[in-house]
C-alpha cells in the first residue's frame, strides 16, 4: 500500500444525489480506505479526494452505484486562460511514460453542451503538451480525460467554465448492474419491488460483505435479498402475506395467464445463480416474535409497508369485531389488524438490537410527510386536519419531530447516517442506517 499520495476525481451520476456520501462513506468505511477530502461532495458532479491507498478505492468503485467513472486528478483549475500553463507544468506529463504511450482524449462538459467541433478544439489546445504517442482511439494506454464544468443552473450558464478537470482515467464503475438486474427483466415482481439502482444501494451502504447472514423482516418480492445475494450475503427473509410468497397471486408479467413454477423469491435468486446463497423465506408476521433470541444476523435491510401501495397489517385478535363469538374471541387468529407505522419501526428496532451482532447494520426507509413537519407542530396538525383534507391521523408517524436522531431511538443502536429521497412535493421517504452498539 505505501504509494505516494495522489488525488482522484471521482465522478457522479446525476441521480439520487442525497445518498453520494452515505454510499461512498459507507464503502471506504467498508474497505478501510484511507482518504482525505480535496473537495468534498457537494452538489457538483464530482469530488476530489486523495489518498495513498489505489487498491481500496478500486474496491470502493467495483461495488459503487451512484458514481461513472473514476480518474486520477492532475489538474484541477479554475481558469480556463490559465489552464494549459497548469498542464504542461504538471509533474505527471513529463514522465517517460505518459510521453511515450499511446493515448486519446475524452472530453466531457457537465452542465453545457458542447458540439462535437468544440470537443475536437478543446483537444487541439491541448497539441502543446508533450505527448510524443500515438494517438489511439480504441484500445490506448492511456485515456486522458478533460472536464468543464459550467454549474448546475442551465438557465445561466457562463461564458467560461468554473472548473476544469484533467487528469487519468482508471476506471468506470459497476453501474451496469443496474441494468443488468433490472426489474424489467426480473422473474418474479410484486407492487412494491424495489428497483435494481436502490437495491444495490442500499446494499452498498448496509455495507453487506461476502458470507454475511442477512434478513428482510418485510421481504416482498426480495429485490433487497437479491442486491446482498450479489456481494455474496447468505438472505433469508419473512412475509405476512402466504398468496405472494407461495406463487398464488396473478403472473408477474403483464399478458401472461399463469405463473411459472419458479415466481418466486428463490426463482429470483435462481436467475442470476445466486442460489447458493439461499436460505428461505418463512410466511409469517413481523410484529411477532419468530426467532430464538440467540439467533443472529450481520445485517437488516428492509422496506416496510407504509401502507400506501401496500396494506400494512399484522397478526391479532380485534376484540371488536362482531362476526367473531364472544367465546372465540381470545383465541381468534388470525385477524388482520393495522399495523401502525410507530409500531412497525419500534418493533423492527427492537427486532435489530435483539438479533443483529454487535456492529450489525439495520437499513431501512421511513415515510416523511411535509406538510405534517413543515409547523413542526403536531397539534397544530391536528386542528387542520379537522378543516382540511390531509391524511388521516392513524396513518402518520405520532411525533413531531422529522429528525431522525429523534424520531428512531433505541440504546442499542446507534444512529449512522440517513438520507431523503423525494417522492412528490409533500412526501418523501427518508433511508435510515442504524448500527448496533453494546452498552
Ligand atoms: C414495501 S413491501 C416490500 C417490498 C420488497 N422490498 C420487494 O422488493 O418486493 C412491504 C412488504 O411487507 C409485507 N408486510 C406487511 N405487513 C407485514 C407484517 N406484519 N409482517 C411481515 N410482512 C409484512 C407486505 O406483504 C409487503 O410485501
Amino acid at each position: 500500500m505505501s504509494q505516494t499520495k495522489k488525488s482522484y476525481v471521482i465522478r457522479f451520476a446525476n441521480e439520487l444525489n442525497n445518498f453520494r456520501s452515505m454510499e461512498f462513506n459507507a464503502l471506504a468505511s467498508l474497505y478501510k480506505l484511507d482518504f482525505k477530502f480535496i473537495e468534498p461532495i457537494s452538489e457538483k458532479p464530482f469530488m476530489i479526494i486523495e489518498t495513498n491507498d489505489e487498491a481500496a478505492l478500486l474496491n470502493v468503485f467495483n461495488r459503487i452505484i451512484l458514481a461513472t467513472s473514476l480518474f486520477e486528478c492532475w489538474v484541477s483549475s479554475s481558469d480556463f486562460d490559465e489552464f494549459i500553463d497548469e498542464v504542461n507544468n504538471c509533474t505527471q506529463i513529463h514522465n517517460d511514460y505518459y510521453r511515450n504511450c499511446s493515448f486519446r482524449i475524452q472530453v466531457e462538459a457537465f452542465g453545457r453542451k458542447i458540439s462535437q467541433q468544440q470537443k475536437i478544439e478543446r483537444i487541439e489546445r491541448l497539441s502543446g503538451l508533450p505527448l510524443k504517442g500515438k494517438i489511439r482511439m480504441i484500445n490506448p494506454d492511456v485515456t486522458f480525460y478533460y472536464m468543464e464544468y459550467y454549474g448546475l443552473n442551465p438557465n445561466r450558464q457562463p461564458e467560461k467554465p468554473y472548473q476544469i478537470l484533467f487528469g487519468k482515467w482508471i476506471t468506470d464503475s459497476n453501474r451496469k448492474l443496474c441494468s443488468t438486474f433490472s426489474l424489467k427483466t426480473r422473474k418474479f415482481i410484486a407492487n412494491t419491488s424495489m428497483d435494481a439502482t436502490l437495491s444495490f444501494l442500499m446494499a452498498n451502504i448496509a455495507q453487506i460483505n461476502i458470507n454475511d447472514i442477512v434478513y428482510d423482516p418485510f421481504v416482498g418480492s426480495g429485490s433487497l435479498l437479491v442486491s446482498a445475494a450479489y456481494f455474496g450475503a447468505y438472505v433469508c427473509g419473512t412475509d405476512i402475506d402466504y398468496p405472494l410468497l407461495h406463487g398464488m397471486i396473478k403472473p408477474t408479467r403483464v399478458g401472461s395467464q399463469q405463473r411459472d413454477d419458479d415466481e418466486s423469491v428463490h426463482g429470483n435468486l435462481k436467475q442470476y445463480k445466486l442460489e447458493s446463497r439461499y436460505i428461505d423465506v418463512i410466511a409469517g408476521d413481523s410484529s411477532l416474535p419468530l426467532f430464538r433470541n440467540d439467533i443472529e444476523f450481520d445485517a437488516i435491510i428492509t422496506d416496510p409497508p407504509y401502507g400506501i401501495r401496500e396494506s400494512r397489517e399484522r397478526i391479532g385478535t380485534k376484540k371488536s369485531d362482531p362476526t367473531v363469538p364472544i367465546e372465540y374471541l381470545d383465541r381468534h387468529l388470525p385477524a388482520k389488524l393495522q399495523y401502525k407505522l410507530d409500531d412497525i419501526y419500534n418493533d423492527l428496532l427492537n427486532f435489530s438490537a435483539q438479533h443483529l451482532k454487535p456492529n450489525g447494520m439495520v437499513i431501512f426507509w421511513a415515510p416523511y410527510f411535509k406538510h405534517f413537519y413543515k409547523n413542526n407542530d403536531y397539534k397544530n396538525f391536528k386542528q387542520q386536519q379537522q378543516t382540511q383534507t390531509l391524511p388521516q391521523i392513524d396513518s402518520l408517524p405520532k411525533y413531531d419531530h422529522q429528525d431522525p436522531a429523534i424520531r428512531f431511538q433505541h440504546e442499542n443502536l446507534r444512529l449512522l447516517s440517513f438520507g431523503e429521497q423525494k417522492l412528490t412535493k409533500n412526501c418523501s421517504r427518508i433511508l435510515v442506517v442504524m448500527q448496533k452498539i453494546l452498552k
